[in-house]
């Protein structure tokens, strides 16, 4: 085969691929080649155009380390993270939402018993959270393992300072005989996504914010279950409307109501539920570690 135009070459690549063993991988890069082809001919790619593609995603690699992700930064921002969510997390009636895991979470996190205060004095709006998990059918899960995460009243996560000696505002805890869990903390505030590479770049050449509204990351885990990975947003926070990763769903957000009792501040009263496991596992690499 030789000569190739604009109008035999993609049949021809895909051709190439005929004696491709993995048949999943032949269907993905069939598909692949067919799209990206017909994307460079729908916008008549300059030169130009595609070397500085091609140095964009060269620099998205480079700030790539076992602390920064950038692709997944790249990918939620371009909302293929939730794409892919989406299409994977098919919930029943029932079972909870998901939406992204984002960059935040972290394997070694301190186990709390239920009711601590995972603030570890740090200044913020006090915050109750109290939660329950079950299956869709609202049977009680006891020992469900719930991480959860956040971000302080600045907007920043602990792996974010430095400064700070031990990890806060993250923990686990493990659900009560009826499923509970509770604990304390502060009100989260909304942040920017790091916004200092490539992805941060490309946001200001399209105009938009690198901000996401305030909320409370959750993994709950339990033998027989799907690992859930969601967040529960604040229904007062600023960005509902334009989540920098499209991670915003109405049956996460949450009223942080006032709360009265001791001390006074925010009170969050949610409720879980966990599909079954089917046949197809969780495939979400940190849900494996977890
Ligand atoms: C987060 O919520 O922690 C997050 C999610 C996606 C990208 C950046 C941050
Ligand atoms: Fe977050």
């Amino acid at each position: 085969m030789r000569d190739f135009d604009e109008h035999n070459i993609t049949d021809a690549v895909i051709a190439s691929l005929a004696q491709t063993r993995d048949a999943r991988l032949k269907t993905i890069m069939t598909s692949l080649v067919r799209h990206l082809h017909d994307f460079v001919r729908d916008v008549e790619l300059s030169f130009e155009e595609w070397n500085r593609a091609i140095e964009f995603l060269t620099r998205t690699g480079q700030m790539c380390s076992d602390k920064r992700q950038e692709f997944i930064l790249l990918s939620d921002t371009l909302g293929v993270s939730m794409l892919v969510d989406a299409i994977n997390h098919r919930m029943p009636k029932g079972a909870t939402e998901t939406t992204v895991l984002g960059p935040f979470f972290v394997v070694s996190r301190p186990d709390e018993p239920l009711g601590a205060d995972i603030s570890r004095g740090i200044e913020g709006e006090p915050l109750l959270v109290e939660g329950s998990v079950s299956s869709p059918d609202r049977t009680p899960l006891e020992g469900a393992t719930v991480d959860v995460w956040q971000a302080d009243d600045d907007g920043y996560y602990d792996v974010q300072r430095p400064e700070l000696q031990s990890s806060v505002l993250r923990a686990r805890f493990r659900t009560d005989a009826g499923g509970r869990f509770f604990f304390k903390s502060i009100m989260p505030a909304f942040y920017p996504i790091p916004d200092d590479g490539p992805v941060g770049e490309m946001l200001g050449a399209l105009g938009r914010h690198p901000n996401r509204p305030a909320h409370i990351h959750f993994m709950i885990a339990a033998d027989g279950y799907e690992t859930l990975i969601t967040h529960i947003f604040n229904a007062e926070s600023p960005y509902l409307d334009s989540d920098a990763v499209f991670g915003v769903k109405n049956s996460l957000i949450a009223t942080f109501g006032k709360h009265a009792g001791a001390g006074s501040g925010r009170i969050l009263t949610y409720h879980f539920g966990l599909k079954p496991l089917s046949r197809q596992t969780e495939s979400y690499p940190a849900a494996r570690e977890a």
